[in-house]
């Protein structure tokens, strides 16, 4: 019943995370968009209420009109002020709510792999929401310390930049694979959304509370949030693909099984920030306001063609002689040491059992292709199955459909 519940727990979860990831990321694309492509008004009106930048749009059926101000427009706000944060946090919320019913519910199973580094769940998963803190308090003091210097948006890129890879290098030897690309994908996210939380929206609200309050103010007097929101704006928006990658990654098994993972995971990343450079730059290329963006869209290719020349497989080796046909008693001395602890009389994790010939029979599939395909199972290789024994499983799955 409780793996049950839990199925249905991460299935609303991730359904709820995907849309709202999708919500956050999408408004934030289109802001990067409008950023790059207004234009300083020509119409006199315009000017007049001091607008600095604007865009005419198509969608749906309708024309849009986007003007941007720098500073409070000269007539005030006079209808409703709309926020975007929700998409943000409640993205998080999930994430992090579909982290604990997956990872912290069953950290001994999902987060510890006792060839990696041999802890118990409780440690790991302390270990885990310590990781998450870490990367954010350390994220965050670079940004103030070194964010208003002088070349201050490198020093912080080159620091944050090696931030991410130690936290990689460190994720990689204390949680299994699986878990390590997740972990390092979560660190940054949660760093986006703490940005929004603690500085972007706190900012802007300061600003907002300025302009409304009816006193005279100086817009000098608070470029600062501006600035300071500007920046933490730009790196959500180089953390985006990066994030994405590490996210989905759960899904491939080749990946997190590699034992290059953690180099992997870093050359994924660089290749996604790469190709959102381009995609950030495009627009002002196109205005003439910034350089040919496609070095970098090539750049972040080539990386990413290299990496698929990188993790080719070596050949198989001549596979063991097999039997022509293989029957469930053959296989059930591997599944009884392999899988049972996981799917047997005592624990079904995903509702499935390989414990009867008949159940075995009703998921073959299912299990040919954990198995046999991706070698997702066993889960991290808990319980230390040779390729021989899955060779053993592919010739039963073979064998039912004789
Ligand atoms: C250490 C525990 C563990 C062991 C050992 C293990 N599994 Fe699993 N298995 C799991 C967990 C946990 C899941 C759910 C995975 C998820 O939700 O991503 C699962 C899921 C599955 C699924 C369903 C996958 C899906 O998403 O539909 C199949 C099939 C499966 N296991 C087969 C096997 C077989 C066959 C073996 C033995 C060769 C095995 N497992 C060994 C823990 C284990």
């Amino acid at each position: 019943m409780e793996t049950y519940l839990l199925d249905w727990a991460n299935l609303l979860l991730r359904w709820l995370h995907v849309i709202t990831a999708i919500a956050w990321i999408g408004s934030s694309f289109y802001f990067v968009f409008l950023d790059s492509n207004l234009l300083a008004p020509t119409a006199e009106d315009l000017k007049e209420k001091g607008v600095d930048g604007a865009i005419w749009s198509v969608h749906g059926g309708g024309f849009y009109h986007a003007q941007k101000y720098m500073v409070a427009p000269k007539g005030g706000i006079d209808s409703h002020l709309h926020w975007f944060y929700w998409e943000s946090y409640w993205t998080w919320i999930s994430g992090f709510l579909l982290f604990v019913v997956l990872y912290l519910w069953n950290a001994g199973i999902f987060l510890v792999d006792k060839q990696v580094f041999d802890w118990s769940p409780m440690a790991a998963g302390i270990g885990a929401l310590v990781f998450l803190a870490a990367f954010w308090f350390i994220y965050d003091a670079i940004c103030r310390i070194f964010g208003q210097h002088k070349n201050g948006d490198r020093i912080v890129g080159a620091l944050v930049l090696l931030v991410v890879v130690c936290s990689s290098w460190i994720a990689f030897h204390l949680f299994s694979g699986r878990a390590a690309f997740l972990m390092v994908g979560a660190s940054l996210a949660t760093a986006m959304s703490a940005n929004v939380f603690f500085w972007i929206i706190p900012g802007q609200r300061k600003v907002v509370a300025a302009m409304t309050s009816g006193q005279p103010y100086n817009p000098a007097d608070y470029a600062i949030y501006g600035k300071r929101g500007k920046q933490r704006s730009v790196h959500n928006t180089y953390f985006t693909l990066p994030v994405l990658v590490a996210m989905i990654s759960n899904h491939y098994s080749f990946l997190y099984a590699s034992e290059h993972r953690w180099v992997l995971l870093m050359l994924l990343m660089l290749a996604g920030a790469l190709i959102r450079q381009f995609f950030v730059q495009r627009h002002g290329w196109k205005l003439g306001r910034a350089s040919n963006p496609w070095p970098f869209a090539a750049i972040g290719v080539v990386v990413l063609l290299a990496l698929i020349a990188w993790l080719k497989p070596a050949p198989a080796a001549p596979a063991a002689a097999l039997p022509e046909t293989v029957d469930y008693a053959q296989i059930k001395p591997i599944l009884e040491q392999r899988c049972y602890i996981c799917h047997g009389e005592a624990v079904q994790q995903k509702g499935i059992r390989v414990d009867s010939p008949e159940q075995a029979t009703a998921h073959a599939q299912n299990i040919y292709q954990q198995v046999v395909v991706t070698k997702q199972m066993p889960l991290s290789n808990a319980t230390g199955m040779t390729d021989d024994e899955r060779a053993m499983v592919g010739r039963w799955f073979e064998s039912q459909n004789k």
